[in-house]
């Protein structure tokens, strides 16, 4: 049976952290993953982990399992830095869960798209490699456009126009900031455009935010994610906080906007989706108190 299963290629960036690695050279720059750097190469644990670690280890009184979402109090302080201190539930139509890294978050997001009728995703080219892996694994057709123009702006004609020939079964996955792998981000006021069209022609958006922060700061990197919302009845949000906590292979979570407030994910749990192993509870908890 196994024998069926052909080997994968191997990971493209995995093998470059192991060339820098390997690499002698006192003048090498790493410029494979985008995670907090000092000037030294180095990613440091911050200060606020080392105290969020120990703060657990102090009083953690159980390593019981979670409920199948994840530590929630995790997920709820989140929601003011990603939606806005204002109304960080966007009256109450937000929900959320935690998920295996932001990756899982944007696997989730698209299978559930997938279920909920949408058979073809709008997606920018080039893009984070494990966006194709991801939607070529869910066999969801997938339609390109450029993202960026060669004068490093970013080609927002060609994302209006596949919107503007989409519709309500169509899906549109967009960067929240910090373009991966290009850095060239739409300005506000093409966001502003942009979520006028999505909501005009019924598109579903998948907001994939693995970098709030890291761009022009964690207000001006939420405006394009919280304009779409804005606009929209529905959408599904990916969050990432491993690179802006430098906390790898930590903390996440995958938030939901739903139409008829809490009722459709009520009915529709996605949380059997998601495996959750028993060890899982110990990290989210720790980002959670930095977060609190
Ligand atoms: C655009 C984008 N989305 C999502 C992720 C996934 O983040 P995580 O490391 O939490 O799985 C990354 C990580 O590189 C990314 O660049």
């Amino acid at each position: 049976m196994l024998e069926r299963l052909t080997a994968q290629p191997a990971d493209a960036l995995l093998a470059l952290i192991k060339l820098y690695a390997d690499d002698p050279s006192p003048d090498k720059i790493d410029l494979g993953v985008g995670v907090y750097r000092t000037g030294q190469g180095d990613t440091p644990v911050f200060q606020a982990i080392k105290r969020a670690e120990k703060k657990l280890v102090d009083t953690q009184d159980t390593k019981a399992y979670l409920g199948p979402e994840g530590d929630m109090g995790f997920v709820h302080a989140l929601k003011p830095y990603i939606f806005g201190e204002k109304d960080p539930t966007l009256g109450g139509r937000v929900q959320g869960m935690q998920t295996p890294g932001g990756t899982g978050a944007v696997r989730l997001a698209v299978a559930l798209a997938q279920r909920a009728g949408v058979d073809r995703l709008f997606i920018g080219t080039p893009s984070w490699p494990n966006h194709g892996q991801i939607l070529g694994d869910i066999a969801l057709e997938t339609v390109g456009f450029p993202h960026a123009n060669a004068d490093g702006t970013a080609n927002v004609a060609a994302l209006l126009d596949v919107i503007n020939n989409a519709g309500p079964s169509d899906a549109v996955l967009l960067h929240g900031a910090c373009h991966n792998p290009t850095g060239v981000d739409y300005t506000n006021a093409e966001w502003d455009a942009i979520a006028d069209a999505i909501a005009a022609k019924g598109v579903f958006p998948i907001i994939d935010s693995a970098y709030q922060g890291l761009g022009n700061g964690m207000e001006e990197d939420a405006y394009g994610l919280r304009r779409v919302l804005s606009a929209v009845p529905e959408a599904f949000v990916a969050y990432s906080c491993d690179k802006t906590l430098a906390f790898i292979v930590t903390v996440w979570a995958h938030f939901m906007q739903w139409r008829a407030s809490q009722k459709a994910w009520t009915r529709y749990s996605p949380t059997p989706m998601l495996w959750r192993g028993p060890v899982g509870p110990c990290r989210p908890i720790m980002a959670g108190q930095l977060y609190g």
